[in-house]
């Protein structure tokens, strides 16, 4: 295991689909243990570079190392244990519409892990109960509101303890009171336990306060990768844009953080 205090790095990303080149020259440095947001308009490559944090696409040029082994490189085993260290929440969460929520939870754990029945059982009820969905265990999909299908996912996501949780997106779909709820809720929970989060998000005014670092991807590259207050204060003109645009211009002067705790 490497001992930078980076989860993982993208250096010099290169990535071109045919003659666009949505990737130009990535470079990102994910810190263990924090809350890297990725923001950027639509259509600028964050789903892609998540891919590549994956190991689901393969640069062009440029290095993807994920404590320190470089992604690209590895393939078959050594790659498919790499990708066990990852905990991966996308857009459509998808659940199995036919399985309860209990049985959606223990998927992963029946499937990947060695555990018996009754170990699984335990390890269920508690992420249940972290949740808050313990009166939902027996309900199906199709009776949950859409922010108990993202917790159902994020608590599918935590079941095999990955060291690296990915968000793609994950409150698409929500009303803006629930999503930030559902983002209350993953900070928190990032918070308990400590894994390294990284969340694509184009609507960034809900998080913003909640992240430790934001990185703006932009015609190819990450123009900015910092903090939210040095964000706030920053003079650099296409950050100043930037947040005016979409965090309004009274925003950038004020100093108010809403707390997770
Ligand atoms: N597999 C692919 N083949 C061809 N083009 C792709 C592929 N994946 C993404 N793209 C293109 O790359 C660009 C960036 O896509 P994406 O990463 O999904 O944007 P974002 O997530 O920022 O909205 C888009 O123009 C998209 O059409
Ligand atoms: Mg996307």
């Amino acid at each position: 295991m490497s001992q930078s205090s980076f989860a993982i790095r993208l250096i010099d990303i290169h990535k071109s689909f045919g003659t666009q080149a949505v990737l130009r020259g990535v470079n990102l440095d994910v810190e263990r243990g924090a809350t890297t947001v990725i923001c950027g308009e639509s259509g600028q490559g964050k789903s892609v570079l998540l891919k590549h944090i994956l190991g689901l696409l393969t640069s062009d040029r440029g290095k993807v190392l994920v404590e320190g082994e470089d992604i690209s490189r590895l393939r078959g085993a050594a790659l498919n244990h790499l990708r066990t260290r990852f905990g991966v929440l996308f857009q459509g969460v998808a659940l199995f519409d036919s399985m309860t929520v209990f049985d959606n939870i223990a998927l992963p754990l029946r499937e990947r892990s060695r555990l018996s029945e009754p170990e699984v059982k335990v390890k269920v009820e508690k992420s249940l109960q972290m949740m808050d969905l313990e009166d939902s265990a027996e309900k199906f999909p199709g009776q949950l509101s859409g922010g108990m299908k993202k917790r159902v996912g994020l608590a599918r996501a935590l079941q095999l303890e990955p060291d690296i949780l990915l968000f793609d997106e994950p409150t698409t779909g929500l009303d803006p009171v629930k999503s930030h709820d559902v983002y209350q809720l993953f900070f928190a929970t990032q918070k308990r336990l400590g894994y390294t989060s990284v969340i694509v998000s184009h609507d960034i005014p809900k998080i913003f306060n909640l992240a430790d670092k934001i990185a703006i991807l932009h015609e190819g590259q990450v123009r900015a990768c910092m903090a939210p207050a040095e964000l706030q204060r920053s003079q650099d003109p296409f950050v100043r844009d930037f947040i005016i645009r979409v965090m309004g211009r009274a925003y950038r002067s004020s100093y108010e953080f809403d707390s997770v705790e």
